[in-house]
């Protein structure tokens, strides 16, 4: 599909998000041809930046945090000319005229009534001004040509997700509204749609007569940074597990879609979260593990426990890592565990989604042979690593009959082309209006109903073995006790 002339309004537009992902996003976009003529990027912020100010300061962000590197200075000054900026108070209806003169003059230039794409990277409580100016100002009412991008956090529980749904289709169509998770754009998350729907071998098997149990790790190396402030009020539950981690949930678990259509593929992943099991307070105990990380050792450098991160109390009660098991209620998957775990500081970044066959109903091979007599295992590897393995058992050649796991892979290493990055693939199915990857409103309510018993639990009960695991371990202990009781372990573990 062609990109149609439009044009970007960032509000939060000398924020992080923007330096490090959008306008990385953007640049390789226009790289590899798939921005269209007309298009401009107007950044919004608080901060006096004239336009050059302003290209200068994302240049450097280019630089930095691009994946193709530092930009060629004749490529970056035809795409360069595209981006303004325009100094607003976002609480401000005056700014909405302003930006409002500078929209009509770039339709009027390009003799068209441009696309609109309001980026809306700002602190949750802005969200509300914005969405109310913007709607007051009259700037987004083309519905088939203007969409607002959300990003998380997409509120902070269930209750407050509902407002912010019910304040952004009170002011817009649900068509109009892209919310984003960037997990949903990443090339190996794409992939597992083409893997487990354009192959019939796999999906005669996925289902809970051949699969044991299914694990979505999504480990993370770095600590809380500079976001303490932020991830005191989140912590890893929130952060990660109610979007990303039920995201890759629903990729896996889905039914096959009747077909490839936005609305098809968002029912079928609405049916996963709406089959979750609910737990009980009680449960909880039983079902979630939480962490938080103290001191350690992380690459041959000692680093700080959460507690003494910048912005963080020194009492914290935030969990920095969370294990939860899953059960879904349907005829695919009854009885079947999905174990979802994700931290931060721990011995390396991978993200992994393991699928686990069921073990030979009957060994032919003796007791000794049968050591090395492995269940099949498929692991989709997210990141960094980015590849698909199929563990499988075979002859160890020689003379003997020895049995031994060998793999069969898929390895991204091996396409020529660069992988985009995620903010790319979405950014432009934004552009185009395609509203597949995004999340629709009863999405992230399902996804905030299930994680709600968890929340309320640990937050009305303190941890009091925080901190629990070591920077650099692979989270708390009674992680591994969590999965053990059915007989099951980590796919990597301390
Ligand atoms: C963000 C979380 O949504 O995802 C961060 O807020 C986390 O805490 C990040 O670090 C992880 O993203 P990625 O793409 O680096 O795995």
């Amino acid at each position: 599909k062609e990109a149609v002339p439009t044009i970007v309004v960032i509000f939060g537009g000398t924020g992080d998000l923007t330096k490090r992902k959008l306008l990385p996003a953007f640049y390789n976009l226009f790289l590899a041809g798939w921005l269209p003529e007309e298009f401009a990027i107007i950044g919004l912020g608080r901060s006096a930046f004239t336009d050059e100010k302003y290209r200068a300061h994302l240049q450097e962000g280019l630089t930095e945090f691009s994946r193709t590197g530092e930009p060629k200075a004749d490529i970056w000054d035809s795409f360069n000319q595209k981006i303004t900026y325009l100094q607003s108070d976002i609480q401000d209806a005056g700014a909405y005229k302003k930006l409002g003169d500078k929209l009509d003059a770039l339709d009027q230039a390009w003799g068209l009534r441009a696309n609109r794409l309001f980026y809306l990277s700002v602190a949750p409580q802005f969200i509300e001004a914005v969405t109310v100016n913007l709607h007051e100002a009259g700037l987004a009412n083309e519905v088939e040509k203007d969409h607002l991008i959300v990003e998380k956090p997409f509120g902070k529980d269930l209750e407050s997700a509902r407002h912010l749904n019910k304040l952004l289709t009170q002011h817009f169509q649900e068509s109009q509204i892209f919310r984003i998770d960037h997990y949903l754009g990443k090339e190996t998350v794409q992939n597992i749609l083409a893997f487990r729907f354009a192959n019939a071998l796999f999906e005669p098997l996925w289902n809970r007569n051949y699969i044991d149990f299914v694990q979505i790790s999504v480990m993370e190396q770095v600590g809380v940074e500079d976001r303490g402030g932020y991830y005191e009020g989140a912590g890893a539950l929130r952060d990660m597990i109610q979007n990303h981690l039920l995201q890759l949930m629903c990729m896996v678990a889905m039914e096959p879609p009747v077909s490839f259509e936005a609305e098809e593929i968002r029912n079928r992943k609405a049916d996963v979260l709406r089959a979750i099991r609910p737990l009980t307070h009680e449960q909880v105990t039983r079902y979630a593990v939480r962490g938080q990380y103290g001191p350690g050792w992380l690459q041959g450098k000692q680093v700080p426990g959460y507690r003494e991160e910048p912005g963080v109390d020194a009492q914290s009660n935030t969990e920095t890592y969370a294990a939860v098991k899953f059960y879904l209620d349907n005829w695919r998957w009854q009885g079947v565990p999905f174990y979802l775990r994700t931290g931060k500081r721990m011995q390396e970044k991978t993200s992994t989604i393991t699928v686990q066959f069921r073990p030979v109903p009957h060994s032919t091979f003796s007791n000794k042979l049968s050591e090395n007599l492995l269940p099949n295992r498929l692991t989709i590897n997210i990141q960094p690593q980015m590849d698909i393995r199929l563990r499988f058992t075979a002859k160890r050649p020689g003379l003997e009959m020895e049995l031994t796991p060998a793999e069969m892979v898929f390895d991204y290493d091996t396409c020529s082309t660069q992988t985009p990055e995620a903010y790319e693939t979405l950014l432009l199915d934004a552009l185009q209006g395609d509203a597949t990857l995004f999340m629709r409103s009863d999405q992230v309510e399902a996804a905030w109903e299930v994680i709600t018993p968890v929340l309320e639990t640990w937050e009305s009960r303190p941890s009091l073995e925080f901190p629990n695991y070591s920077a650099g371990m692979w989270g708390p202990e009674n992680a591994e006790a969590l999965i053990a009781r059915e007989g099951h372990t980590w796919a990597v573990s301390n």
